[in-house]
């Protein structure tokens, strides 16, 4: 049976991935923002996961508005890198768990979360900016990955409701896995941000640390949010959250937070991180 070690949720913007490669760490604008990782490069070492399960957007790569998954996992033996911001970076593939992916897919549907199965796929700043900030001078080789996307670009978008419930069958379908695997979960995007129109640059500190706070010990008490309240209190893209939540939902067992760490703004983004421990019991 897979073992859920534990979930973290990050920030996923381009622009980390252009800090990363020019090695911003100690510059004044990035510091406060990288100096929340090496806590969870420790974590990491420690529990030594075997796959990570990513749950993140897709940014128009995979799937443009014409045609768009509500949820859609991964099932090819490799992911490349094609996000086109800052131009795209060289950076190694990311190896894939096909036997797993296909578990989870056949799992999923079996509890009737009706997802698109994609046997090819390439990945976008959502996905290779989170692995990245996790395994730091890209020695994220070591983790197999299931990219698991979530639509928050095209509405309608599901609700965070159905997006724990989502998280809560990964776990059901996890620990229902034949074969012995460590797992993380990683929740990626958020927190409050919008990148267009009027509103541009909207953060709201008060609702992301709220929002930090329950998802810990109290993340139903998140799930009566709309989409449209999330947009409203959040931001057009603070929507992000609901990665989050689908990420909290695959925890199973007993949620302790070990660290925390809440920076604004990077870029026209809040940024939190979260690692949180998935205990027995
Ligand atoms: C930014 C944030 C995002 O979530 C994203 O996908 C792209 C850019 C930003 O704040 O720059
Ligand atoms: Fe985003």
């Amino acid at each position: 049976m897979a073992k859920i070690l534990g979930g973290i949720t990050s920030s996923h913007i381009p622009a980390i991935g252009n800090a990363i490669e020019r090695e911003l760490f100690e510059d004044p604008y990035w510091k406060p923002f990288f100096d929340g990782y090496p806590r969870v490069h420790r974590w990491l070492e420690e529990q030594q996961p075997d796959v990570a399960v990513v749950i993140y957007n897709d940014h128009g790569l995979n799937f443009f508005l014409d045609k768009m998954p509500t949820f859609s996992i991964g099932a090819a033996p490799e992911y490349r890198n094609a996000d086109e911001g800052w131009g795209i970076k060289p950076i190694p593939s990311f190896r894939g768990d096909p036997e797993l992916s296909w578990h989870l897919i056949e799992s999923l549907v079996a509890d009737e979360f009706d997802v698109t199965s994609c046997q090819e796929m390439l990945v976008d700043h959502g996905f290779t900016v989170p692995m990245s900030l996790m395994w730091p001078d890209f020695s994220y080789s070591k983790v197999k990955v299931i990219p698991v996307c979530v639509n928050t670009v095209q509405h309608p978008l599901p609700t965070p409701a159905r997006c724990y419930k989502f998280g809560q069958a990964i776990g059901r379908a996890l620990e229902s896995y034949a074969r012995d695997s460590r797992v993380v979960i990683l929740g990626t995007g958020g927190l409050s941000h919008q990148l267009d129109g009027e509103r541009a640059g909207f953060i709201n500190k008060e609702f992301d640390l709220m929002c930090m706070e329950k998802i810990v010990d109290r993340p139903q008490e998140l799930t009566g949010y709309s989409i449209h309240d999330l947009v409203r209190l959040a931001g057009a893209q603070g929507a992000e959250l609901i990665m989050w939540l689908a990420m909290r939902g695959a925890l199973t067992g007993k949620v302790r937070q070990l660290h925390s760490n809440y920076h604004i703004p990077i870029s026209n983004t809040a940024s939190g991180l979260l690692l949180l421990e998935n205990g027995t019991g």
